[in-house]
């Protein structure tokens, strides 16, 4: 996936500015603090919002797409829906029109939503909800894969089921962005990492570099202490900076 110097405005504000980045297939965390363009740029890769600059994906310029094409390569998930009075969790995923129906019971069975098909969205948890657009949004099967904040919500259980399967997902050759602000557990299962700030990449790398900066507590205005337990990376955060 290409971006070249990507810019969103919404009335008047310029909310992305001039972001310029090359990702091959592999996960890629995208943090930085509230309001920084983390969504907004998942959002514009997906086609979901307008946009000024280049995206690539595949070597296929976003803007050339029709609907069924942009699908097919990529995806955006968000964490939440509205939910409407009679839709069920069985009607969000059964009835998209985007979705691979050979791949959905893999879904069904990973994030657990037997029990939860004939339930009306709007009596269902929140975590409940986030699995069910995981699964509609996934089995859309796209090569592009963009998560907005799928950790928030889910219980750590399904977080690392979630991320141990995208990981699955990125060696056959997906890009898989995840927007989160859980930096644990996230940043312990990622290839590399964009921090936005102030709708500008701050850094783009791997989580070893990362951790060599003082990017996350200059975006976060917060000091971290990092302990690693075998493979396991966590960052505590410790006090404003
Ligand atoms: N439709 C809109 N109209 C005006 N401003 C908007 C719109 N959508 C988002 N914004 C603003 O753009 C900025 C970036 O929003 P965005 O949702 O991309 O942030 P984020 O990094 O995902 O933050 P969070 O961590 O809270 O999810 C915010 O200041 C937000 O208020
Ligand atoms: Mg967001």
């Amino acid at each position: 996936m290409e971006v070249r110097n990507l810019s969103v405005s919404y009335g008047g504000a310029q909310i992305l500015k001039g972001i310029n980045l090359r990702l091959g297939a592999g996960l890629t965390a995208v943090i930085g603090p509230n309001g920084a363009g983390k969504t907004t740029l998942l959002k514009a890769i997906s086609g979901l919002v307008g946009f000024k600059g280049i995206v690539k994906l595949f070597d296929r310029e976003l803007d050339s797409l029709d609907q069924a094409e942009r699908v097919r390569l990529v995806t955006y998930i968000p964490p939440i829906v509205e939910a409407l009075p009679d839709v069920t969790v069985g009607d969000l995923v059964l009835s998209d029109s985007m979705v691979d129906h050979g791949l959905l019971p893999k879904y069904v069975e990973i994030l657990q939503l037997h029990t939860l098909l004939t339930r009306k969205l709007s009596l269902v948890s929140s975590g409940e909800l986030s699995r069910a657009l995981l699964a509609r949004g996934l089995s859309r099967n796209s090569r592009v894969i963009a998560l907005d904040e799928p950790l928030s919500h889910v219980d750590v259980r399904f977080q690392l089921i979630l991320l141990k399967h995208l990981r699955t997902l990125s060696q056959e050759g997906r890009v898989i962005l995840i927007a989160s602000n859980q930096l644990t557990p996230l940043l312990s299962q990622v290839d590399y990492v964009v921090a936005v700030n102030g709708g500008e990449v701050a850094f783009f790398g791997s989580v070893a570099d990362l951790l060599k900066t003082d990017t996350l507590s200059r975006i976060y205005g917060v000091r971290f202490e990092v302990v690693r337990v075998g493979d396991f990376t966590d960052l505590i955060p410790v006090e404003p900076s």
